[in-house]
């Protein structure tokens, strides 16, 4: 089935730092479309009379790339805004209590719902997720990503060191990676990430575990989490005292390779920052949780000397928002606050084609390019009385920046997935 959306569309396929002409915007577009991937794309009246015998739909608002959430946990959606305590107190006073429910598989299918449908309201379309410790948890979320047809990467939690009932062990931890896998491999959308908790919850065992199953599933990414915090950064270079640093004590295990996404990276030394460069890895910016537990502020300075691989996440729920576009708007706030520029086009990349880079799918999401799945956002500049009236005359850089500062869920009028409409706003 070949159909079309005529309206105004915007991309940015690569990092405006590396590729100046990076920006595709088509102020009067067409977006043409067969079995939910991309066939043609370019301005209404250089395609219009090519695919004339073909239904147009009309679409409100500015087309951009479906959201990529580089970085978010779903079991943490009910602890959202939880109050008083920096990371490690945080996790242990909010977050562990409510992961230990997702023992109950149908807790965690009600969960799971929930967040992926919040997702779409909130025009993301393909996220890399944290789940728990427990292996139906995994269930639970791709079960309900299936139905949705969504672009959703995860995989079971990796914690022998963790809180009583939210520990694995070496052994548990690799058969139920390994079944999950096996599971999961080839459907629907799906990616699987091999995701050891942080370097303080997993002994040195499973984190060389961990390297172990990165190195015999090439189709599989890592995901965890690195220097967010002063104090986890402080108890990690006491637990790995012949470590360099934060960085060097996961590049011992092998989970410093090109397929491994880390979040935060706030505090990390120059020589971390070589051998991300080095090995390939990258780092998912996730400025509202860093803001919301005390965290910081992430370095694009540093991070672009040494030409970083970068994606954006929410980071849910330490992060206080599913909206990319909010986040975009911190991540310009949390460069400004260390004197670095950020500008709306390279924020909209990091939150579309940076992070489907990031997260190995960069084919296939991202861009809105030809021969790419058809998933995307239909923003609305004008979403309240006061963006109406900021972006009334804005060209189209002022009217990004504006959406990405003063907007969230109400700027996303439609969400589509693979060219259907998944969320419509009421
Ligand atoms: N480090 C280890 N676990 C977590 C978590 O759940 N959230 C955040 N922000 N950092 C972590
Ligand atoms: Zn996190």
């Amino acid at each position: 089935m070949i159909h079309a959306y005529r309206g105004e569309l915007l991309s940015v396929a690569q990092d405006p730092r590396d590729a100046p002409g990076a920006v595709r915007h088509e102020a009067d577009g067409l977006l043409v479309i067969e079995d939910g991937v991309v066939i043609a794309r370019g301005a209404y009246a250089d395609l219009a009379k090519r695919y004339a015998d073909i239904p147009v739909e009309t679409l409100p608002g500015l087309v951009v790339p479906g959201f990529i959430d580089a970085h978010v946990h779903y079991p943490q959606t009910d602890r959202i805004a939880s109050h008083g305590e920096q990371l490690l107190d945080w996790l242990d006073r909010h977050i562990f209590p409510a992961e230990k429910a997702f023992v109950d598989k149908a807790h965690a299918d009600v969960v799971a719902a929930f967040f992926l449908d919040e997702l779409l309201r909130n025009g993301t379309t393909s996220a890399l997720v944290f789940p728990t410790v427990h292996e139906q948890s995994v269930d639970a979320l791709f079960e309900a990503a299936l139905e949705r047809r969504m672009r959703i990467v995860s995989g079971k939690v990796l914690m022998d060191m963790g809180p009583e009932g939210l520990k694995d062990t070496v052994a548990s931890g690799r058969a139920e990676t390994e079944a999950l896998i096996r599971r999961w491999r080839g459907r629907g959308r799906l990616g699987y990430a091999v995701t050891p908790r942080f370097a303080l919850a997993s002994s040195d065992t499973q984190l060389a575990d961990a390297g172990a199953l990165l190195a015999e599933h090439p189709d599989v990414l890592m995901h965890t989490h690195l220097a967010e915090n002063v104090h986890e950064c402080a108890a990690v270079a006491a637990r790995f005292p012949e470590a360099a640093d934060y960085l060097d004590a996961y590049d011992r295990f092998g989970l410093v390779t090109p397929r491994s996404v880390f979040a935060h990276g706030i505090h990390l030394s120059e020589r971390a920052c070589s051998r991300l460069h080095e090995s390939g890895a990258g780092i998912a910016v996730c400025p509202s949780s860093n803001l919301f537990l005390g965290s910081g502020f992430f370095n694009f300075g540093q991070a672009d000397k040494h030409k970083l691989r970068l994606g954006l996440g929410t980071d849910v729920g330490a992060g206080t928002s599913f909206s990319m576009l909010y986040t975009a708007g911190l991540a310009y706030q949390a460069a400004l606050a260390r004197e670095e520029r950020l500008d709306p086009f390279r924020a909209l990349w990091l939150a579309t084609a940076g992070s489907a880079a990031l997260l190995h799918i960069g084919d296939k999401v991202g861009a809105l390019e030809v021969g790419q799945e058809a998933d995307f956002a239909v923003l609305d500049p004008a979403a309240t009385p006061l963006m109406a009236r900021r972006t009334r005359e804005a060209d189209l850089a002022e009217r990004l920046f504006a959406l990405q500062i003063l907007g969230d869920d109400r700027a996303v009028a439609r969400t589509y997935v693979l060219g259907q409409c998944a969320w419509q706003r009421p």
